[in-house]
């Protein structure tokens, strides 16, 4: 029970974070340590089909973040500010000399990446929404590799708290005028729908 616990403890803090201390740097071999968890994470088959390019330099990081999108349901916000950006990135890549399709491959390791970096004292964020014909160019990417996510990553900047859905059933997250940004998430009796 306890191990369950530290497991529940671990994904309640693992919310979705974007806007962190930019000014707080991440080490390449804390990115490697990450990438390191997504190595070791399921597979469909075991292919390993993922590859990684991982950025924590501020001058790369500059062509990452234009081609992110952010927070969709904030119709007013365009995405963190100078100064409140994130400090890495780690962009997933499907490698297709490999594998054609991907599964969920990548929301694993994305998961497992994510996780290690809570433990780490660091946030992020994922980005199905990528510009990814104007990140491959921006960084050169082969054509080989098909972008599937980009985590951004750094040290939460935020506040983020678990709200149940109400009665109207609107899942749409929201900040209030403290800027709390609060996430409505399903009762467990919404979602588990039959017991065999
Ligand atoms: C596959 C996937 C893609 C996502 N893409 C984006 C994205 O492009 N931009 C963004 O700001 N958030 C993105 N998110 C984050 C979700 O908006 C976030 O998980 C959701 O609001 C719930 O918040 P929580 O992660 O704190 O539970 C993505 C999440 C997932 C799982």
């Amino acid at each position: 029970m306890k191990e369950v616990q530290m497991i529940r403890d671990l994904i309640l803090r693992n919310r979705t974070y974007r806007r962190f201390y930019q000014e707080v740097a991440i080490e390449f071999e804390t990115l490697r340590e990450l990438v390191d968890l997504a190595r070791l994470s399921a597979s469909g088959a075991n292919w390993q089909p993922l590859k990684y390019i991982l950025s924590c330099d501020p001058q790369k990081n500059v062509l990452i973040f234009p081609c992110l999108g952010w927070a969709g349901h904030l119709k007013d916000w365009p995405g963190p500010s100078e100064g409140e950006r994130p400090s890495a990135y780690i962009i997933i890549l499907g490698d297709t000399e490999i594998r054609q399709s991907f599964g969920c491959d990548h929301g694993i390791a994305a998961q497992s990446i994510l996780l290690g970096a809570r433990e780490k004292g660091l946030g992020g964020c994922m980005h199905g929404s990528v510009k990814k014909d104007e990140l491959s160019r921006a960084l050169g990417i082969l054509p080989r590799y098909e972008i599937l996510l980009v985590l951004s990553l750094g040290k939460p900047k935020e506040t983020v708290v678990i709200d149940d859905v109400g009665p109207d059933g609107d899942i749409k997250y929201w900040r209030d005028s403290d800027s709390v940004h609060h996430v409505p998430k399903r009762s467990l009796d919404d979602i588990i729908i039959g017991q065999l």
